[in-house]
């Protein structure tokens, strides 16, 4: 019984999510959803790097602390979203062409970014039959790096592989450790949904990061998925999860068009995969949601639940 977070919870997982920042927070609907069936936040787009340092140094942290400070006082946990993409990458950035100045860049943003975050707490309860735990696990967890692979499983062009090759990964995943040294840094990419050559590519990079130590800990699969499209999450899941990592979570989750049962089919694969720690969905409703006209998520335009929703709710 349950809302749909504690009812994942009750079945051996850690959160079941949603994105969101001030713009959704502030709609009542909205918010009140996300209180009773939402156990994790992560900010839709405050934590990214053109709206956290626009010009070098000039760090402005309004939206992602008004999240944080939601999360914690409602008790949600927090995803950390994202410290390297390509994407939403301010021109200052996307322009530097030597090694050393962008290494500083990267470290600088890293450790300011990171290091205000840790110690905001990521409490992990063993939930199971009610049953809560006092010694609890605390540490936040981050995508430190998304998206940087190609659809053939080479790396993406990008001013940070472009400049420094693929040592910005642990170059970052450093910076990272550095900055929150009980963090769970993640490599987070979109079409992870089946095993395919792009799984096979960023499953090698990770065994080459980790080799000899364990700097990444966690795969993040988006599952931006088409209808018809999950037939494949629970092999992806299986095979990230075989990467030297600890745990894999899907990180984004939109279904176009909603389907209960492909619905039905991402939850039974991360309930399947012992490693899958959780779900979070993109959004709550479907009217807020980045994939306008798609109605990819679990509650409609009037934040009442769909056909999604109530069979997640059975499967659980
Ligand atoms: C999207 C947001 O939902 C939009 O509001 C924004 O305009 C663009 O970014 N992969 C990611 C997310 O890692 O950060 C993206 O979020 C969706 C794709």
């Amino acid at each position: 019984t349950g809302s749909l977070d504690a009812r994942f919870k009750n079945k051996g997982k850690k959160f079941w999510g949603s994105c969101a920042d001030s713009n959704t927070l502030n709609i009542a609907a909205n918010a009140a959803v996300l209180k009773s069936d939402f156990g994790q936040v992560t900010p839709e787009n405050s934590m990214k790097w053109d709206a956290l340092e626009s010009s070098r140094g000039n760090f402005n942290f309004a939206g992602a602390d008004t999240l944080v400070n939601w999360a914690v006082s409602n008790g949600k946990l927090i995803r950390g979203h994202t410290l390297v993409w390509h994407s939403q990458l301010p021109g200052w950035v996307s322009s530097i062409n030597d090694r050393n100045t962008l290494t500083s860049v990267i470290q600088n943003h890293i450790s300011t970014v990171a290091g205000r975050y840790a110690g905001k707490l990521y409490v992990e309860r063993d939930y199971r039959n009610g049953n809560r735990r006092t010694n609890t696990k605390i540490y936040v967890k981050w995508d430190v790096v998304n998206e940087i692979f190609e659809e053939n499983g080479s790396l993406r062009s990008s001013v940070f592989s472009n400049v420094l090759g693929e040592s910005f990964v642990t170059l970052a995943f450093q910076a990272a450790r550095a900055a929150d040294g009980t963090a769970k840094l993640y490599i987070n990419d979109y079409n992870l949904d089946s095993n395919n050559a792009k799984v096979q590519g960023l499953v090698a990079l990770v065994k080459r990061v980790n080799s000899g130590t364990r700097l990444i800990d966690g795969i993040g699969t988006q599952m931006h998925l088409e209808a018809n499209g999950a037939g494949g999450a629970q092999a992806a899941l299986t095979a990230l999860a075989a990467a030297p990592v600890s745990e894999v979570a899907i990180t984004e989750l939109d279904i176009k068009g909603a389907s209960a049962n492909d619905y039905t089919t991402v939850t039974k694969a991360c309930l399947a995969v012992s490693a899958c720690v959780g779900i979070t969905s993109w959004g709550v409703s479907d009217v807020n949601s980045w994939r306008s006209g798609n109605t990819p998520l679990l509650f409609d335009n009037n934040y009442k639940p769909k056909a999604a929703y109530t069979a997640v709710i059975a499967a659980l």
